[in-house]
């Protein structure tokens, strides 16, 4: 089957890329010292996230117990759910240890461990716990320095129904920084926080063996990992156009894109309207804030090439607002009605959400897979 032959809007997916991609991560990281848990969060889907990897042994992370559900069911064992746990979800993560994952989760209060520590000691489980650093005050964690993480340790430490393994932190700030120097200096900052604190455990007598960081950005600007055990990293695999913002990469490594049909022309304004509105592209605005905005995507045709400046400038549910970037009055002239394009998004992991499957090509127009996603929680 041919591209031109679906259904539009469709997630595309190219095999070669991804190949290459996961490649050059792997060669950057190896012989670095830590090991890579690739993230499962991007890709939900097991012939992405088993490239990956070197063989079921290895380690991932998710960012769903369903995507930590589907990965066991084909023969995945070390899972770090990297989202702060919560209650209700214990059961699940009981469940999962209890046929053989080594399932880890993560927590950053007393409150949280000692709610941990009552339930697995009902449920007979002993769950394994990273404690969750906040080393760029973006989101969850422990703020460094803070007294606290010793005490969180010792709940862990002292509770039967869990085990502390470690520490854990995502400079999701790196998504902001705008230069090598800049990710940089992200990437040390993740990577101290991180030390630091194991240290801070470690000197209190408490175990730390895992000292966990990583994001995209990081994995690849970091210039100091000594005393960090593993890397994770998600959207690597794929790409976006944040990525080629921040200088990951280039446009030509983004992996992933949507299919669109033009499905109409506003001359006078300059538009070219497709089907791929906010329910494929997502909403994400991801280089807005970028020396150049790509807006909701950058339009290429079908064989995969940009377009030129042309970018998707707006979007409702299905319908996307294609123009030159910068404005102008000249509808694109290379999209024409009826034509089909394929549009690389700002957020790989957003847009990629809004799909069930992707369909593979391998640098032609050519469908040779079609590979299904594990969305929901
Ligand atoms: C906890 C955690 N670790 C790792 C990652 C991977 O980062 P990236 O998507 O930049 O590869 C994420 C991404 O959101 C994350 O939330």
């Amino acid at each position: 089957m041919d591209l031109s032959e679906l259904g539009t809007p469709c997630l595309v997916l190219d095999r070669g890329k991804i190949d290459e991609n996961i490649r050059r991560m792997r060669e950057h990281l190896s012989g670095r010292g830590p090991v890579l848990r690739p993230h499962a969060k991007t890709a939900k889907c097991i012939e992405v996230v088993g490239r990956a990897l070197d063989d079921p042994s290895s380690p991932v992370a998710v960012s769903t117990l369903k995507e930590a559900e589907y990965l066991f069911e084909h023969g995945i064992k070390d899972i770090l759910y990297a989202v702060g746990i919560a209650p209700v979800k214990l059961e699940r993560v009981a469940r999962l240890r209890e046929v053989g994952a080594d399932v880890t989760i993560v927590l950053d209060s007393v409150e949280m461990a000692g709610i941990v520590g009552k339930r697995g000691g009902a449920l007979g489980a002993n769950f394994p716990v990273l404690i969750e650093l906040d080393c760029d005050g973006q989101r969850a964690g422990v703020a460094p320095g803070d007294p606290v993480l010793v005490e969180i340790g010792r709940v862990l430490d002292g509770e039967p129904g869990t085990e502390l393994r470690g520490v854990m932190t995502h400079a999701g700030v790196s998504y902001q920084a705008r230069t090598p120097e800049a990710i940089q200096a992200v990437a040390a900052r993740e990577r101290d926080v991180a030390v630091e604190s194991a240290g801070a455990l470690r000197r209190a007598g408490l175990p730390c063996p895992v000292v966990s960081v990583g994001s995209t950005p990081t994995a690849w600007f970091a210039e100091d990992l000594s005393g960090v055990t593993e890397v994770r990293a998600g959207v690597y695999m794929f790409n976006d156009l944040v990525m080629a913002g921040l200088g990951v990469c280039e446009v030509d490594d983004i992996a992933i894109s949507v299919l669109a049909s033009v499905i109409g022309r506003q001359e006078d304004r300059g538009w070219v309207i497709t089907d791929a509105g906010w329910m494929a592209l997502s909403r994400d605005r991801g280089t807005a804030g970028h020396e150049v905005d790509q807006g909701f995507g950058l339009v290429c045709g079908i064989d995969g090439a940009p377009l030129g400046d042309i970018v998707v400038t707006s979007t409702s549910q299905e319908h996307g607002i294609v123009a030159h970037r910068g404005g102008g009055h000249a509808a694109p002239a290379k999209a024409r009605i009826g034509d089909l394009v394929r549009i690389l998004p700002s957020h790989a992991c957003a847009t990629a959400a809004m799909f069930d499957r992707y369909h593979v090509v391998d640098g032609s127009t050519e469908v040779v897979e079609v590979w299904q996603r594990v969305n929901g929680w």
